[in-house]
């Protein structure tokens, strides 16, 4: 079954680009490789505010999503959630865990925890959650508290032009939040009391109703990572990301 869309501004073709000047750049056949990776990410991510245009990355302060669809859900959630316009902030903050490639197995290995994760969207819901109708559509702020991320990628070699692209073509990620916080305005068009009356109680809930949510939300943010790191090396070759 099909849990989620999210449209992302697609890349362009890819064509050789090199890393960025202010970025730090490894060897491959350094010894303390895997720590030189894990350095050059957690100084690279907190640059990271404006684009990158060069290599394909859009800023992430904050990241901008056009459209997510979460349809359906388990346990307490009947219905589809809709998602316009979203800009989430909190990406620009990561605490970088682990960030490790395995050039002979293909894969990156990632470990994240974020302090605080802020999702800003137009929505969309009409159906129940927790046994409640919702219905309604406007502003809503969804907020994950120390939310711990872990990453396992898989990627083939793409070789263009003399060099080699990772492109990645499988991902598994694991994401558990300490505390999550909804606010959904403009529900039931505006009924105030009701509203409110809602917030509180899917606040009230906030563990039961993100655990149903969790398989598409997950998914969500599965892709919009893939995403975002294909569209950096479908631009930079292993060549030019690495020395
Ligand atoms: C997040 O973790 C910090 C440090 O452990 C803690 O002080 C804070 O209360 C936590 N926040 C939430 C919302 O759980």
């Amino acid at each position: 079954m099909r849990h989620v869309a999210v449209i992302l501004v697609l890349a362009a073709l890819a064509h050789s680009a090199k890393l960025p000047s202010n970025f730090l750049k490894c060897n491959r056949k350094q010894p303390d490789l895997k720590e030189c990776v894990l350095k050059a990410t957690r100084d690279a991510v907190p640059k990271m505010i404006r684009p990158y245009k060069e290599v394909n990355l859009p800023s992430l302060y904050p990241l901008e999503i056009p459209s997510a669809t979460l349809y359906g859900g388990s346990g307490t959630i009947a219905l589809d959630q809709h998602y316009k316009n979203c800009k989430i902030f909190g990406f620009e903050r990561p605490d970088i865990k682990q960030f490790e490639f395995d050039f002979e197995k293909k894969t990156l290995t990632v470990a994240i925890f974020y302090p605080e994760l802020q999702q800003n969207c137009d929505y969309m819901m009409d159906g129940k959650i927790l046994l409640l109708d919702i219905k309604g559509e406007g502003p809503s702020v969804i907020t994950l508290f120390n939310n711990t991320v872990d990453c396992f990628l898989k990627y083939e070699e793409v070789k263009k032009n003399g060099k080699t692209y990772m492109h990645f073509v499988d991902s598994k990620l694991k994401m558990e939040p300490e505390k999550v916080t909804f606010r959904f305005d403009n529900l039931f068009n505006g009924d105030k009391a009701l509203g409110d009356n809602i917030n509180a109680v899917l606040n009230d809930n906030s563990k039961e109703v993100f655990a149903d949510m969790k398989e598409a939300y997950v998914e969500t943010v599965n892709q919009i990572l893939i995403g975002l790191i294909n569209r950096f090396f479908g631009k930079l070759s292993i060549e030019e990301a690495f020395d």
